[in-house]
């Protein structure tokens, strides 16, 4: 496995070679968390992710890194100004270890997850970290009209992959939505090169596809701290809300 991390961002044509190259040569290599083989109605229901959550070892799903991807504290320290403290909506939050990094680098949190026991976790983290946020537990496709033009930023990291790809177009229009004019998406996209899902396998291509018709996509790149067992399978995402 290559350990190469980028000095910067390379441009997104040879990023996206690279990152379909390394995922088909790495998928064989590494420990992969598990593609289950869910149809669209179970991944709709909280209830799914919540026996999930409850079934899993220690109540740890395989995509629970126990700390935030490693990718969001590295930009947040060093992305700065572009991304500065605002107000940020962690969708599809579980436990909160994204939600809560955001907070304790200034920003006003709003963390949504609709299974019971990942907002349950994702407040146990913030009261242990003594930080404080907003939390929502509701499907994000059922937030009310309230939030629309509310966020600064929108804070994508397994979230995506996990909604069903018939419903990218609707996240996509639905994530412009609750960006103020000026707002951004930012976060990760998992593009693991299985078949199956939850996780669904997104390419770059698609990617660019799904958001375009509502952001400027200006950024879309190999992340550069992903954790050992998706090295080169996630793309590092900037899209600025169109007007
Ligand atoms: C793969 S997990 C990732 C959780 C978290 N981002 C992390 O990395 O640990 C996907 C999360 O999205 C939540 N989720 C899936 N569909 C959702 C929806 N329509 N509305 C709100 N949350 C949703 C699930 O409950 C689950 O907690």
């Amino acid at each position: 496995m290559s350990n190469q991390k980028q000095g910067s961002e390379a441009p997104t044509n040879d990023v996206e070679a690279q990152a379909t190259t390394e995922a088909n040569a790495e998928a064989e290599q590494v420990v992969v968390e598990e593609v289950r083989n869910a149809t669209r109605e179970e991944v709709d229901e909280s209830s799914y992710w919540n026996q999930v959550y409850a079934e899993s070892e220690d109540n740890s799903p395989g995509w629970n890194l126990g700390e935030a991807n490693p990718e969001f504290p590295f930009r947040l320290a060093n992305d700065k100004p572009e991304i500065a403290p605002g107000k940020a909506l962690i969708v599809g939050c579980g436990y909160g270890h994204d939600a809560l990094a955001f907070a304790q680098a200034g920003f006003d949190v709003t963390a949504l997850d609709f299974a019971p026991m990942a907002i349950a976790g994702a407040k146990k983290s913030f009261e242990a970290a003594g930080a404080s946020a907003t939390f929502l537990q509701t499907s994000l496709f059922d937030l009310g009209r309230d939030h629309d033009g509310k966020y600064d930023y929108i804070v994508e990291h397994t979230c995506f992959c996990a909604i069903h790809p018939e419903r990218r177009a609707e996240y996509a229009k639905l994530v412009a939505r609750l960006l103020k004019p000026s707002g951004q998406l930012i976060g990760l996209f998992y593009h693991h090169g299985r078949e199956g899902g939850p996780p669904w396998n997104v390419t770059p291509e698609e990617v660019r596809a799904t958001f375009e018709p509502y952001f400027d996509v200006r950024t879309l790149t190999i992340a550069q701290h992903s954790v050992e067992r998706r090295e080169g399978k996630e793309l590092w995402a900037r899209f600025w809300r169109k007007a």
